[in-house]
């Protein structure tokens, strides 16, 4: 298991995997990262709030792309993609469209197998997340216990689910795999 990433995650939850630390604006520096493995999970985004709308596109969908075209290069037969609830490249919406541009591109690159998750609000506990975030994942969190399904998801529900999808074999005939969030939490309380 190898995590790419921007920074090195410390701590002994990682001393059994290798990790690479890459700079995304220049990753055909990074090629050698991406050789040699079966499956890619593509877990990459970041918010408008934080990099502005040309960081978003750049992050969600350029440097998606990227690691995706590399993966593949690499070997890598199966993509795994977080994308979002909604997403569709014909979207009125920026950030839907750019969500589904991501997907279209991810998709043209052409694995065996390509698998698109499509959660709703992720619910996690994240250390930067802004007031607003904050507020939100409360009350999602009482909406998500009375409307389980409907949205929002645990970000260990969509990991499982992953895993799940994953070691189960393909249909015959069937590249594309879209997972929405209801089957993303069917499939990941599956043990
Ligand atoms: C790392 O591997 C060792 C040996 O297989 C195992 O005992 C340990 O639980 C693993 N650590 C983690 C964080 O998975
Ligand atoms: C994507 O968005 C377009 C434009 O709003 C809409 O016509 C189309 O039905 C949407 N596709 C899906 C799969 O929802």
């Amino acid at each position: 298991i190898t995590l790419i990433g921007r920074r090195k995650l410390e701590g002994s939850l990682y001393s059994n995997v290798s990790q690479e630390v890459v700079d995304f604006e220049k990753l055909d520096e990074s090629v050698a990262a991406f050789q040699g493995h079966d499956v890619g999970f593509c877990c990459l985004g970041t918010t408008k709030a934080k990099a502005g709308v040309d960081g978003f596109v750049r992050v969600d969908r350029d440097y998606v792309e990227h690691s995706a075209r590399l993966a593949k290069a690499g070997g890598c037969h199966h993509f795994v993609l977080q994308s979002g609830k909604g997403a569709n490249s014909s979207s009125r919406f920026f950030y839907l469209r750019v969500k589904g541009e991501a997907e279209d591109r991810v998709q043209a690159v052409g694995f065996d197998r390509c698998s698109i998750f499509r959660p709703a609000v992720l619910l996690c506990d994240r250390q930067e997340s802004r007031p607003a975030e904050w507020m939100a994942q409360k009350f999602l969190g009482v909406v998500a216990l009375v409307f389980p399904t409907a949205l929002s998801v645990p970000t260990v529900t969509v990991a499982q689910a992953m895993l799940n999808h994953v070691v189960m074999p393909g249909k015959e005939g069937q590249k594309v795999y879209v997972l929405e969030n209801a089957g993303i939490h069917a499939l990941g309380q599956a043990k």
